[in-house]
């Protein structure tokens, strides 16, 4: 069938599972578009990558993520692998002619994120970068509130996002320690938070950040390793518009499991989102009678509002999953034009915001974005 495009996904874990299971989802949630079909997958682990395509349907895998790039039958090359092989899988990919779509944060420096960015502008190629979290419903529909003036001019922002992987003094050394695969916890979920951050307010200007390091040696077989990333950080953080921002990532923080709280503080209303409550969006809207002050728990599950099509009536919930089929109907749906959003123009940019963010927390100072450079040297 014409309509049909080959996906060949890198990495079987944890995203190379939830992107597979989203390509089957979306056409029997939000049809329409071209049907995305996974062909083949890749992972280092030969059993387990064979393991992990019978369960996933998958008739082909590899142990090496070349295949995807080197086969011509495929149309896709989907990275949901360690982020310091992104850029690498990304630029062969498209040197292929491959359409891209890959998981966040683009790299783990700004140099390797401009590379990949420059890679799909010149071939022109499809590109995405995997910030889901914009297709969850209440998400959205913050952001369209923020964008048609319902708070009036953004003023504050803040976001913390709350986990406990790290929490564990003897989980052992894996590539999520490792700075050069892994990224810092500044990339990891410090990415999806100013990604929504910059996509609601505007760009950031400057950041001074701080970052500690709680569990500084873990198991590696039987000796131990140094653990070079950060387990949580903190920024401050100045917008462009001239609004604020105050930002808290952690995987340090004892029975958080994943919780993200992004608040907007307008000059006419306040919007919160607590992701322990995913299908609801509070807003205090200051131009309410007074008699009625306080904040409104609105429902974001019916078919009036943003990302909902296709889901289940309102009332039985939208979950996680949610974003990853949205996201994927999103691409399915903009196929034919041949541009993706969020590209890998904005995924260049947050690694370019959290670098930021990491200079600072390293040097101790108000770093400008503008100070992160990543083109070569002319
Ligand atoms: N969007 C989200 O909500 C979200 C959530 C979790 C992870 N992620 C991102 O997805 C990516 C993958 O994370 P995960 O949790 O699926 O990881 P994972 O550890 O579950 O799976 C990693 C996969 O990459 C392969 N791999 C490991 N090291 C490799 C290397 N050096 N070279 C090539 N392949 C390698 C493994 O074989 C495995 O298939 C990361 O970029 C992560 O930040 C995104």
């Amino acid at each position: 069938m014409s309509d049909v495009v080959r996906v060949g996904i890198a990495g079987y874990g944890s995203m190379g599972r939830l992107h597979c299971y989203s390509y089957r989802a979306a056409p029997m949630i939000r049809p329409g578009g071209v049907r995305f079909e996974p062909v083949i997958i890749s992972g280092r682990d030969r059993r387990a990558v064979a393991e992990a395509a019978h369960r996933y349907g998958i008739e082909e895998w590899t142990e090496r993520w070349e295949t995807l790039v080197e086969r011509p039958d495929i149309d896709v090359v989907d990275i949901c692998t360690p982020p310091g092989t992104h850029a690498a899988i990304a630029i062969a990919a498209a040197s292929t002619g491959k359409s891209v779509m890959c998981e966040k944060p683009l790299a783990v420096t700004y140099p390797d994120a401009w590379a990949a960015l420059d890679a799909v502008a010149r071939s022109g190629v499809r590109h995405a970068v995997g910030f889901n979290y914009r297709h969850l419903p209440a998400v959205s529909l913050l952001a369209e509130m923020v964008a048609a003036g319902d708070i009036g001019e953004v003023r504050l922002w803040r976001g913390t996002w709350l986990s406990d992987e790290f929490a564990d003094p003897t989980i052992p050394f894996d590539w999520r320690f490792e700075a050069s695969l892994g990224g810092s916890t500044i990339a990891d979920l410090g990415s999806h938070l100013m990604d929504l951050a910059e996509w609601m307010v505007g760009p950031v200007a400057d950041v001074v950040a701080t970052s500690a390091t709680f569990v500084t040696e873990r198991p590696d077989g039987e000796a131990t390793r140094a653990v070079e990333v950060d387990d949580a950080s903190a920024a401050l953080v100045r917008f462009s518009s001239g609004a604020q921002g105050v930002l808290q990532v952690a995987r340090a923080a004892p029975r958080r499991p994943c919780d993200f709280t992004i608040e907007v503080n307008g000059t006419a209303g306040t919007l919160v989102f607590s992701y322990d409550r995913l299908n609801e969006l509070w807003f205090g809207d200051g131009n309410d009678d007074r008699r009625l002050y306080g904040m409104r728990r609105i429902r974001v599950e019916d078919p009036s509002q943003p990302e909902t099509a296709g889901w289940w009536p309102i009332g039985q919930g939208i979950g996680y999953d949610a974003s990853f089929v949205n996201q994927v109907a999103a691409l399915a749906e903009e196929w034919d034009s041949g541009r993706w959003s969020p590209g890998f123009d904005v995924g260049a940019r947050i690694v370019r915001v959290c670098s930021a963010m990491e200079r600072s927390a390293a040097e101790g100072r108000w770093v400008s974005v503008d100070e992160v450079l990543g083109e070569p040297a002319t």
